[in-house]
């Protein structure tokens, strides 16, 4: 299967996917594209490095929103990517993309939605605002993407337990080792075995 990736930072999402079509989980999976909402992410280094296309799509480089969703599309569409990640991207898709990726597009949230979600809660904090709240666990969420923030049906979640003395820092850094880059690789090789099922905005896992 063929995927295109979406980030804006780090891409230490982007990096355990590469791993894992190198080494994991993922032998099979192709990454045709990379697409960046920001020109200074670390993530395009890492796409460098392994061989990966890469493409930067800023709104304000566009005229409009409404073109700037249909070059997305354009992008992704002759890529040949048939499911599109977002790792670690925060911005918001348009219309048209999430319409023509219906039920193909996923995204890593560093939070157990519905907790700590929606817009404004990214990055650093989703995890700030558990330690505010004093959570006992937090986690880290695979979700099908609609148009809203943080909505789309639920494919895969992992919790780690909130220790003692934790920052938001110390949070997120245990979020990502033992959550993020374990389930969204796991939830590519899901769909690529075709064992995800969407019923009634549910994500069912067949066997
Ligand atoms: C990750 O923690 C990801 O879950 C989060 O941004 C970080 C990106 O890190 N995504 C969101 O907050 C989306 N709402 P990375 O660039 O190193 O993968």
């Amino acid at each position: 299967m063929k995927i295109a990736v979406f980030v804006s930072g780090g891409g230490t999402n982007l990096q355990a996917i590469i791993d894992n079509t190198k080494t994991g989980i993922l032998k099979d999976i192709e990454i045709v594209k990379v697409v960046s909402s920001s020109p200074d992410a670390y993530a395009l280094t890492r796409a460098a490095d392994n061989g990966i296309p890469a493409v930067v799509l800023r709104t304000r480089d566009f005229a409009s929103r409404e073109e700037w969703d249909r070059k997305v599309v354009e992008e992704v569409t002759s890529s040949g990517a048939e499911l599109i990640v977002l790792a670690g991207y925060l911005s918001l898709l348009g219309p048209e993309i999430v319409k023509a990726y219906s039920n193909r597009i996923i995204n890593i949230h560093p939070a157990l939605i519905p907790s700590f979600c929606g817009e404004g809660m990214y990055g650093i904090r989703p995890h700030r605002a558990a330690l505010a709240r004093g959570v006992k666990v937090s986690g880290a969420t695979v979700h099908f993407v609609n148009e809203n923030y943080d909505e789309g049906p639920i494919l895969l979640q992992k919790s780690v337990d909130v220790l003692p003395g934790d920052t938001p820092e110390t949070l997120q850094k245990r979020i990502m080792q033992n959550c993020e880059w374990e389930i969204l690789p796991r939830a590519i090789r899901l769909i690529a075995d075709g064992k995800v099922v969407i019923e009634n905005n549910l994500a069912r896992i067949t066997e």
